[in-house]
């Protein structure tokens, strides 16, 4: 079992419904003091998939054990495909055959897509029960961890169903990050990079010289990366906690990023390939619009295409788009609002007259190879 290396860095969520902590460290899933203070709980149920369970199931298992007389595990199938009903309904099935009742606490040990689904299940099993976030990846880590949005995917919508409910704790376990495919980690650069254009300007120079170390998983860059993220966002959802406004900046490149997601069928690009690729066309679009310089709008471009994720689209056909875009939570009356940058580090959300999206969208797409899908 891993050791706690050194103290772990804290950064402080306070939102109206619940205040609450993100311990970022290493080995923090098999440190017992990371794990205490936890609110009294009957049964801790820890929800994963069989390839993070695998690789780090037993060491939350065992530390489960210190916080509750009962324990037991459920594993979802892995994949963005399997985050549904179906998948959901699993959960509950296992709850209910367990006998857990409302003082059951479920842990999430993996990425956004079992920690979502997790806080969903949390959300309505006996009209909610608490939850603790272990996010295994990156982007779990420095974004879907925090907040308290969850939920499943709808065929004709990425997120549509879902609730807020806040964990009682976020354990970012940094060692889980070493065995983190390549392209996983590069996904969850986008959402760290994501956070600069919107409301750090310094972040943005010192992804700019770090970005070597955290593509090669160098813990102390990840742990500042992490750190610098969570703050930002913590700060957000402090002042907004469901989204009534600014919130929503959270969003940068999302709307582009999801008609993709749901455009290709979730699970060919993955989330944080999406939404990089989403940034460099509402960069791209913010510059056309005059609302920041050009210069501002290709130095995004650049950092992402750096961090190897796509700049450029799939073909999705321009109905298709406007389709898909249409189905984001952001919509109102009927209206596509975007996320802009109206300054560098600001980020504001407006409507666009279609033919400006469109020709914009127009630049940043090319046809797919044939027979291929997955981003060049
Ligand atoms: P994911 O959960 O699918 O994980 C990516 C892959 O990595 C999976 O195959 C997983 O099994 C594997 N994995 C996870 N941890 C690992 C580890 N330590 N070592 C090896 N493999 C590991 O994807 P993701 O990128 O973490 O999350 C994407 C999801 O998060 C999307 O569904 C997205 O909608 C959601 N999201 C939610 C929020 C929010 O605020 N709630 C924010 C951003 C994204
Ligand atoms: N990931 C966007 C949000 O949490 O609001």
């Amino acid at each position: 079992m891993n050791q706690p290396r050194s103290t772990p860095r804290v950064v402080a969520v306070r939102t109206p419904s619940k205040h609450y902590d993100i311990l970022i460290g290493q080995g923090l899933l098999g440190d017992p003091a990371a794990w205490q203070g936890l609110p009294r709980c009957t049964h801790a149920v820890l929800v994963s998939n069989p390839t993070v369970f695998a690789l780090h199931g037993e060491r939350a298992l065992h530390s489960l054990r210190a916080v509750a007389p009962r324990t037991s595990h459920v594993l979802l199938p892995d994949g963005e495909a399997f985050k549904d009903w179906q998948t959901l309904n699993t959960v509950f099935d296992h709850l209910l055959r367990e006998g857990c009742d409302r003082k059951a606490m479920l842990f999430a040990l993996g990425g956004g897509v079992v920690g979502d689904m997790t806080g969903f299940a949390a959300a309505c099993y006996m009209r909610g029960v608490p939850f603790v976030q272990l996010p295994t990846t990156l982007l779990a880590q420095v974004d879907s961890s925090v907040g308290g949005k969850t939920a499943i995917n709808h065929p004709m919508g990425k997120n549509m169903i879902g609730a807020f409910q806040q964990p009682e704790r976020v354990l970012c376990d940094l060692d889980t990050l070493a065995t983190l495919p390549p392209r996983e980690l590069r996904a969850g650069l986008a959402e760290v990079i994501k956070y600069a254009p919107i409301a750090d300007v310094p972040l943005l120079g010192w992804l700019e010289q770090h970005l070597g170390a955290l593509l090669a998983g160098d813990v102390e860059a990840l742990a500042e990366a992490v750190q610098r993220s969570c703050e930002i966002k913590a700060a957000v959802v402090g002042g907004d906690e469901r989204e009534s406004g600014r919130r929503a900046i959270l969003n940068f490149g999302h709307t582009f990023g999801h008609a993709i997601e749901a455009g290709l069928g979730y699970g060919e690009w993955l989330h944080g390939e999406a939404v990089g690729c989403g940034m460099v066309i509402a960069a791209s679009l913010s510059a056309e619009l005059g609302l920041v310089p050009a210069a501002w709008a290709e130095r995004v471009e650049r950092l992402v295409d750096r961090a190897g994720l796509p700049v450029r689209a799939p073909d999705l056909c321009e109905d298709r788009w406007f389709e898909l875009m249409a189905v984001d939570k952001k919509a109102e009356a009927g209206d596509i609002r975007y996320v802009l940058l109206d300054a560098p580090g600001s980020a504001t959300l407006r409507t666009v007259p279609r033919a400006t999206v469109a020709a914009v969208l127009r630049r940043h797409t090319v046809a797919p190879r044939a027979g291929a899908t997955q981003p060049a």
